[in-house]
């Protein structure tokens, strides 16, 4: 099959991507020069492993076009998936207009018979919209299906995810859009929902914020444990181990980031007060998780009383390992907080470095964990990079000032490092 995909981030590229690797011809259109002639060398706009190879491969095979014109991408395809981002606004409604001036430039090009699938997070609803600036935009003779086929890719991991998802929703009532989806999805192994495009927006915002209730819920199992001398960890792996719960999504932290779960929590919340209904529990999850961000302050002014000119270093900056995004990153709150508070922060990320530096962090940079544990009176690991897990704690000990940790993703042996001389202190434990 032929198959656009408007847009060229986490999940435009990497399901643009496999799917070339399924052997269709991809277009992948976008609307920034540099980036685009980039692409066409292999040169990716965002870090996401296994993707760079993977674009290569494809790109030689000749089943990857980089393009900024929406013909004949649009023209020839089957399938064309709008995958543009929906950023939240000051209401925590989600940011439309791409969506919608990328829907008109879509149906301006549209010719014979095309499904157009919004694969981007929009709210219930926007499948109206879409719709209809597609039908008013487009050429008389031309025909299309509109669906919903939302995504649940992570970053990280997200070609694992696109390869082994655990569900397809597929939301249009059209028959003929139905049978082609579900062809298009074919190679990929796993049951496949069919729905309205009402309900599949809805399971993409009800999944994102179950998941971040979840992580509230562990974060807020993690503070009574600490309070009332308990060990968290223990707890929820407990917890977890009943089945009807299960142990994903149960680690507690410095709350949940990045582009996905922040925005939706605020989306659903808003979907619900449009309609009258004041959804507390999500304002409850909100609220938990940007107390974990706090947390670590309050922790660190625990360990070291006044943090005015006390060197502090910052082991992760990435909302997650193995991605360099630094949308809503606990790591930004905690370090605008501890700066506040007078601290002077040195930071080190395997990956983000670069995005970390768009944002303006009044910071210094490290070449490394040890760079970054020099002189410091505290090191806080906000990301649980794996090269982290495999750090020199005695070396480490005999770089800093004072050998203070925290650790706030439990990656750590807590009797290993007191028993090296640290005084440590992790999140629940
Ligand atoms: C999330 C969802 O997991 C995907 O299914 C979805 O497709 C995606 O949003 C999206 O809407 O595009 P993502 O944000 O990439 O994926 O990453 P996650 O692995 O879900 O992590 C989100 C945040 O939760 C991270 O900050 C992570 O550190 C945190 N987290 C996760 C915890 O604090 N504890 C956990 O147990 C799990």
């Amino acid at each position: 099959m032929t198959v656009t995909f408007i847009g060229h981030g986490y999940v435009g590229l990497v399901t643009a991507t496999v799917f070339a690797d399924f052997g269709n011809n991809v277009y992948v259109i976008g609307h920034t020069k540099e980036k685009i002639d980039n692409l066409k060398k292999g040169i990716l706009p965002i870090y996401e492993p296994g993707l760079s190879e993977l674009v290569k491969k494809n790109l030689g095979a000749g089943r990857l076009n980089f393009t900024l014109d929406y013909s004949p991408g649009v023209a020839e395809s089957d399938v064309v998936f709008i995958a543009v981002g929906t950023p939240p606004i000051s209401t925590g409604d989600a940011d439309l207009s791409t969506v919608l001036s990328v829907a008109e430039k879509i149906g301006k090009n549209l010719k014979n018979y095309t499904i157009v699938a919004t694969k981007s997070t929009v709210p219930t609803g926007t499948n109206k919209k879409v719709q209809k600036i597609l039908e008013s935009v487009k050429p008389k003779n031309a025909d299309f299906s509109y669906a919903s086929v939302p995504e649940f890719l992570r970053e990280g991991t997200a070609i694992d995810d696109t390869l082994h998802p655990d569900r397809i929703v597929i939301g249009t009532n059209d028959k003929r859009a139905q049978e082609i989806l579900i062809k298009l999805h074919e190679p990929i192994k796993a049951p496949v929902v069919i729905t309205t495009f009402e309900t599949a927006e809805l399971i993409k915002y009800s999944a994102n914020s179950f998941l971040a209730l979840k992580i509230s819920y562990a974060n807020a199992i993690a503070k009574l444990s600490e309070l009332l001398g308990a060990d968290g960890v223990k707890v929820l792996d407990g917890v977890g181990m009943d089945k009807r719960i299960g142990n994903l999504f149960l680690s507690p932290g410095p709350g949940y980031g990045g582009s996905c779960f922040p925005k939706d929590v605020r989306a659903l919340i808003s979907l619900g007060k449009d309609k009258g209904y004041t959804f507390t529990l999500f304002e409850d999850v909100e609220n938990i998780n940007y107390q974990m961000r706090r947390e670590i302050v309050i922790k660190s002014r625990n360990i070291l009383g006044d943090l005015s000119g006390k060197r502090i270093g910052i082991l992760g900056l990435s909302f997650k390992p193995n991605t360099d995004d630094m949308r809503d990153s606990p790591a930004i709150d905690i370090i605008n907080l501890l700066i506040n508070d007078g601290a002077e922060i040195v930071a080190y990320d395997p990956i983000a470095i670069e995005n970390a530096k768009k944002i303006p962090l009044s910071i210094n940079y490290a070449k490394d964990e040890y760079d970054c544990a020099k002189d410091a009176d505290l090191l806080i690991l906000v990301t649980d990079w794996n090269e982290f897990k495999k750090i020199d704690f005695k070396k480490i000990k005999t770089l800093m000032k004072k050998p203070n940790i925290i650790d706030s993703r439990n990656i750590y042996d807590p009797e290993n490092l007191k028993k090296l001389g640290f005084n440590y202190v992790g999140v629940g434990r």
